[in-house]
This record gives C-alpha cells, sequence and structure tokens, in this order.
C-alpha cells in the first residue's frame, strides 16, 4: 500500500525501476573467491566488412588538444614525477569539478545535469592520512570519508602491478535522483558519464606528466566493506 499526498492507493502498480540494474550488476561483480565472469583469450580477427566511402586525409597533431590526444596512453607503472597538494587539487578541479559555479555545471557532461558518480579516492602520498577520501565537488575538497589502511585499500585492485600506485581514485555511485528519472536507462547513462570524467583524468594527467591506467579489474566488495552504500563501477589508478 502506498500513501498518496492526497490519497491511500490500495495496490502500488509502479515497479521498482531499479530491479534491473541491481540483477545486472550482481551478475557481473567479481569476488576474490568466485567470479561468474569469464575472461577469455579472442584469437578471431575483427570482422570489418569494407565498403567504398569518402577518404578522410589524416596528418600530423599541431596543436596542444591534438598533442594531448595523440600522446595518451595506458600506463602501467608509475611516473616519477612528484605529485603534491595543488596537482591533485588540479587534477579533481578541471577533471571531475564545478566549472560554472553559477548554475552547477561540471567539466564533464551528466544525465539531466544530476552527477550521479561520486569519487572516492586513496592517497598514498607525504601529508594524507590513511583513509579513504570523498571529492565534494560542491565545496572543493576532500572529505575524510572513512579510516582504511592503505594495504586493504590495495586489495581492491585485482592487478598487483597496478596497486603500487600512490593515487587511486574510486568511481561509485548510489544512484541517487538517476532512477526516480531514468529507470532502466539510469544504468547505461551512469556509465556513460563515468567514461566522461575517466577521459578527462586520463587526458590532464597526460598533460601534467602523471600516468594512470583504467581499471575494470576489481573486486567491489572489497570496497563496500568501507563504503557500503556505493555501487563501485570503474577504478583508476594515478601517480
Ligand atoms: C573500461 C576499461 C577497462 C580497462 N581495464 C583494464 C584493467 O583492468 N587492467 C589494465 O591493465 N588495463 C585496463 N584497461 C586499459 C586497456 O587495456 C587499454 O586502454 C588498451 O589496451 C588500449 O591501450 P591505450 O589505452 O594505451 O591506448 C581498461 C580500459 C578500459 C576502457
Amino acid at each position: 500500500m502506498r500513501e498518496n499526498k492526497n490519497s491511500t492507493v490500495l495496490w502500488d502498480t509502479e515497479v521498482d525501476r531499479s530491479v534491473l540494474r541491481k540483477k545486472f550488476h550482481s551478475k557481473t561483480v567479481s569476488r576474490r573467491d568466485y567470479t561468474s565472469v569469464q575472461i577469455k583469450k579472442v584469437k578471431k580477427q575483427r570482422k570489418w566488412e569494407a565498403k567504398s566511402g569518402i577518404h578522410l586525409p589524416k596528418r600530423d597533431a599541431k596543436n596542444d588538444i591534438e598533442r594531448l590526444l595523440v600522446s595518451r596512453r595506458t600506463r602501467r607503472v608509475p611516473s616519477n614525477r612528484e605529485i603534491n597538494l595543488q596537482d591533485i587539487s588540479d587534477l579533481l578541479q578541471f577533471a571531475a569539478g564545478i566549472t560554472d559555479e553559477k548554475h552547477q555545471y561540471f567539466s564533464y557532461p551528466s544525465p539531466g545535469a544530476l552527477y550521479p558518480c561520486t569519487l572516492f579516492l586513496s592517497i598514498n602520498l607525504a601529508g594524507f592520512k590513511e583513509k579513504i577520501y570523498r571529492y565534494n565537488p560542491y565545496k572543493h575538497q576532500l572529505e575524510e570519508y572513512i579510516d582504511a589502511s592503505m594495504k586493504r585499500i590495495e586489495l581492491i585492485v585485482i592487478d598487483e602491478g597496478l596497486r603500487k600506485f600512490p593515487i587511486k581514485i574510486f568511481f561509485a555511485s548510489d544512484y541517487q535522483l538517476l532512477e526516480d528519472k531514468y529507470g532502466e536507462l539510469s544504468y547505461r547513462l551512469l556509465n556513460q558519464e563515468i567514461g566522461h570524467i575517466a577521459q578527462n583524468i586520463s587526458l590532464y594527467s597526460e598533460y601534467l606528466g602523471i600516468n594512470t591506467t583504467c581499471i575494470g579489474g576489481f573486486y567491489e566488495e572489497q570496497f563496500k566493506q568501507y563504503v557500503p552504500n556505493f555501487d563501485l563501477l570503474y577504478v583508476m589508478v594515478v601517480g
């Protein structure tokens, strides 16, 4: 039974708009002891049916944005570049922060301007605590979300080599407002938004001379021990 502002309705016929997402999400989670996800080697060539069309002339990069796009690569070892608080602040401001204070718009596009993705960070650098921080873009600050030892945080990342990066960025969501508005479409939209943020972080880090790797291989339940109300959808290591 559902209470309505004006009346009480006997049957709630509106379906739970999060059912599909919960089912899909739960079926694709990697666990330390078990995974239903099978990663297989693919030996086949990618098919591309040849068609005639308009030839597009390629040329060398000639300005900063083109050179940045050309140079972006997944770099699986940390750079030797020293990273300070200002670098982290700049990275978050320009790649994932509010760039239009008046309208509260961010540096990346978002479905319905709802900004459903929240960034959590672990930072193994001088001056930072053994905490999971949450980036608050509204105040542009790193909030001390919860205590967490670096060693345990590292275990979220499956690849041991990638655990060595000093900064780990966790892309998470509690789906606030999103499913009320977009229902079953939400999961796609959320992941699309996350892709934009990750690309901003990749490119801006490349510009700073800092290495990054985007990671689909992570143990979400390790993260949820600390942040139970958010799903973990993507991880980046930066350093
Ligand atoms: C969604 C996604 C998930 C990825 N997951 C991993 C990962 O778990 N581990 C890893 O080493 N690289 C990962 N990568 C990086 C890809 O392997 C890499 O982008 C690809 O090999 C192309 O190389 P490039 O990024 O240097 O152009 C991922 C990339 C994307 C977009």
